[in-house]
Formats: C-alpha cells, sequence, structure tokens
C-alpha cells in the first residue's frame, strides 16, 4: 500500500497542532536545530529501528542534555506496525532502548509512542530480502497505521501544559 507522497510526517503534525493551539512551533531536523537558546521547549521524535532510536537523534540528545535538563521536554517514538486491537500491548513494548537512559539524563515530561508506517519503496536490499520470509512480512506488514488523533491529541496536550506555564509565569511577573 506505502504512503502516500502528500502525507505530512509525525513532526509537522505536531507543530501545526501546537501553533494552531497558539505555542509557535517549527518542525526541524536536529542537524538543523540551530541555536537551541532561543527554544521554550523540545519535542524530540524519532523513529524505531530494532528498538533502538535512530543515532542522530540519540546523538542530539546526549550532546545537549545540559540545556535539556532544564527546559520542558516531550519525547515521541514512531514504529510500531500493527492494529488497534493489539496497539497497547505492541506501543509498551516497543519504547526503544534509548528511552530508559533519557528519563534520567534529561527528566522528559512525557515518551509517547506512535503506531508507523511501513513504506516499501524505503527498505534497503538486506531488509526486503528478509521480508520474503512470511514471518518477517507477518512482523512488518507494508501498511500506514499512523493515527493522526493520537498525534494530535497528544500535541494538544502539550500546548495545554505550555499554555498553563505561560499563565503560571504571566502571575508571577511583578
Ligand atoms: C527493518 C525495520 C525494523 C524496524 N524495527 C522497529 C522496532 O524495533 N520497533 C518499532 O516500533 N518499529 C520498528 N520498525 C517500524 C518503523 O519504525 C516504522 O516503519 C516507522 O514508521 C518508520 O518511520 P520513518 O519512515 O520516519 O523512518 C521497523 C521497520 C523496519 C523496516
Amino acid at each position: 500500500m506505502g504512503i502516500p507522497a502528500n502525507t505530512v510526517p509525525p513532526q509537522r503534525c505536531i507543530a501545526e497542532t501546537l501553533t494552531l493551539a497558539g505555542q509557535h512551533a517549527e518542525a526541524r531536523p536536529v542537524q538543523q536545530a540551530g541555536d537551541l537558546g532561543g527554544y521554550e521547549g523540545f519535542v524530540i521524535g524519532s523513529a524505531a529501528y530494532s528498538m533502538h532510536r535512530r543515532k542522530d537523534a540519540t546523538a542530539f540528545v546526549m550532546s545537549t542534555r545540559d540545556l535539556l535538563a532544564h527546559r520542558p521536554v516531550w519525547l515521541f517514538s514512531t514504529g510500531p506496525l500493527g492494529t488497534d486491537a493489539k496497539g497497547v500491548s505492541l506501543r509498551t513494548t516497543a519504547e526503544p532502548k534509548e528511552i530508559r537512559g533519557f528519563r534520567t539524563a534529561i527528566h522528559p515530561r512525557d515518551h509517547h509512542v506512535f503506531f508507523g508506517a511501513l513504506d516499501p519503496g524505503r527498505l534497503t536490499f538486506a531488509e526486503k530480502t528478509l521480508r520474503k520470509l512470511p514471518a518477517a512480512r507477518a512482523m512488518m506488514p507494508e501498511r500506514d497505521f499512523r493515527d493522526w488523533t493520537d498525534i494530535e491529541d497528544w500535541a494538544r496536550s502539550i500546548a495545554e501544559e505550555l499554555t498553563q506555564q505561560d499563565a503560571r509565569r504571566a502571575e508571577e511577573e511583578p
């Protein structure tokens, strides 16, 4: 089935939902994050592959952990290829291995796992070969399981927290 070329990726959906809810946000690749001092908070996402987040996303968190530990941070991982019926356990077991260490290093406010999508056009030769095995095909269906309501709801809950934080700050100001 594949992923339609015009689909907005989860990170853009999150940035747009935050902005619509009054919290200006931009979705950027970690390599283009620029000067981090100007950000009030961070939402950092990565796809999961073989139970790990992408190396560049992990390197970003670890190299900026001193700053991130003092800012509100929300983490999300995309990955599990499954259905709603199996959803709860799939999402729990899909937590990438790095998240435990991130909890200690930067104290994120939340880590949320979103269902993923398998785009056959982006598989490596080795992955395509592996998927010739029926068991591997069953584990990696070529489908888009992304749940946009879940993604938007999560982004709205972040916007709410930030709005409450802004209100508290405004009250405290003399
Ligand atoms: C070889 C391979 C390994 C994968 N391993 C995992 C995994 O360990 N956990 C998981 O939740 N999803 C896993 N996935 C699913 C991907 O994370 C999912 O397809 C995701 O939506 C990819 O996002 P991207 O297109 O932004 O890279 C795997 C997919 C492939 C092709």
